[in-house]
């Protein structure tokens, strides 16, 4: 694992991106995204992602060059289809049909069908929150959970998010997959041969493991148990039932099914704040709950309470001047890439 400038890492995977036949300026949207989850501590959603995403495009199972197409829009309701197109550049490009409808009208959603893994969703809720909006995004993805009471995979870990401006520096960014953890968690333990806490997933016979391995192809457990599986259903619903998405396993593999397009779909809500209050004092009411919650009684072992979004924006902070960390793995993937696209790997290590 080493360290590396993250506008270094930034430049270098849009100019793979680029040499993969990606337009430079939504190269530049894919990497800056990939590199702000590494940057803010979400590594299982960084530039460890852009192998897969390489590959799918030279099998042709993404389109690069995809446009973004209105299908239909009824008020500030819009049907897209992301053309299978790279999930983040698409998510992008919704958000920004969708933020001047919001500024006119209040509210704006979209369904985004025909996309891919878009990774962090807090990436585009923090975008949202830039502008004093609230966007609620949900996403389907790869089949890894099963309903209560079974152990075949139907669901992916369908994330839900929303990310809410503070007046604290930071947003409040509420960011979770509906499983007990990101299955990127467990695909990272998978790369380094390491096991995983046991609760976390069931093996193909439906028993608890903690081999990465197995947990991978049999299922992730749901947060909560049963609510975990509702809102997971929840959010199945939304990004793909009303979007015409592919349902549960209907979605490809990103990895395993390298013959097909995923076909996964998000669901947008934007909200604008202004609409609903003065954001002047949306900032002071949230500000104020923040400082109730973090004065709140602390149990003995407990330094801080953090609100959700403090510490990854900490994180942020931090990596951006000491660099952001790519582990052994990715860099391997990435050297490869470098040499097959002919793609100069120049980010120095940020040595501490
Ligand atoms: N695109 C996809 O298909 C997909 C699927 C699943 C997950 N994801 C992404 O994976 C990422 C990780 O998801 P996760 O479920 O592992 O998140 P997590 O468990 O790390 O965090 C969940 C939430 O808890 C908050 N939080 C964590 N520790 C806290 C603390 N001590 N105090 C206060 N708040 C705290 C975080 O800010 C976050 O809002 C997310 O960015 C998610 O969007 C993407």
């Amino acid at each position: 694992m080493k360290r590396f400038k993250p506008e270094e890492a930034r430049h270098f995977a849009a100019r793979l991106a680029t040499a993969a036949g990606v337009p430079p300026s939504d190269a530049e949207i894919l990497a800056r995204s990939l590199v702000d989850a590494d940057l803010h501590g979400v590594s299982t959603h960084g530039v460890s992602r852009l192998n897969i995403y390489l590959q799918r495009i030279q099998k042709g199972l993404i389109d690069p060059k995809a446009e973004l197409v209105v299908e239909r829009g009824f008020g500030s309701v819009l049907t897209l289809d992301a053309s299978n197109g790279l999930g983040q550049v698409q998510a992008v490009k919704a958000l920004g049909v969708l933020i001047p409808l919001a500024k006119t009208n209040g509210v704006a959603v979209a369904t985004i069908n025909h996309s891919q893994h878009f990774g962090a969703l807090s990436y585009y809720c923090n975008l949202a929150a830039d502008e004093g909006m609230v966007l609620l995004a949900m996403t389907n993805c790869e089949p890894a959970m099963s309903p209560e009471g079974g152990y075949e995979a139907f669901f992916g870990t369908n994330p839900i998010a929303a990310s809410f401006p503070t007046g604290k520096g930071f947003h409040v960014k509420i960011d979770l997959a509906t499983s007990v953890v990101a299955r990127g968690n467990v695909i990272a333990a998978s790369k380094k041969n390491e096991a995983i806490p046991q609760g976390w997933a069931l093996d193909r016979q439906g028993q608890p493991t903690t081999d990465a391995k197995e947990a991978l192809l049999g299922t992730i457990l749901t947060m909560a148990g049963h609510k975990g599986y509702a809102l997971a259903l929840m959010v199945e619903v939304f990004s793909s039932i009303l979007s015409g998405a592919a349902v549960g396993p209907a979605i490809g593999s990103m990895y395993k099914d390298l013959d097909r397009p995923q076909n996964v779909g998000h669901f947008f809500c934007l909200l604008n704040i202004a609409a609903f209050l003065d954001p002047v004092e949306f900032r002071q009411r949230i500000d104020e709950t923040i400082d109730r919650l973090k004065a709140g009684k602390r149990r003995p072992d407990v330094d801080e309470i953090l609100v959700p979004g403090e510490r990854s924006a900490r994180n942020a902070a931090l990596n951006a001047l000491r660099g952001i960390v790519i582990s052994d793995e990715t860099l391997a993937e990435l050297a490869q890439w470098s040499k097959d696209l002919q793609v100069p790997f120049d980010c120095a290590e940020v040595k501490s």
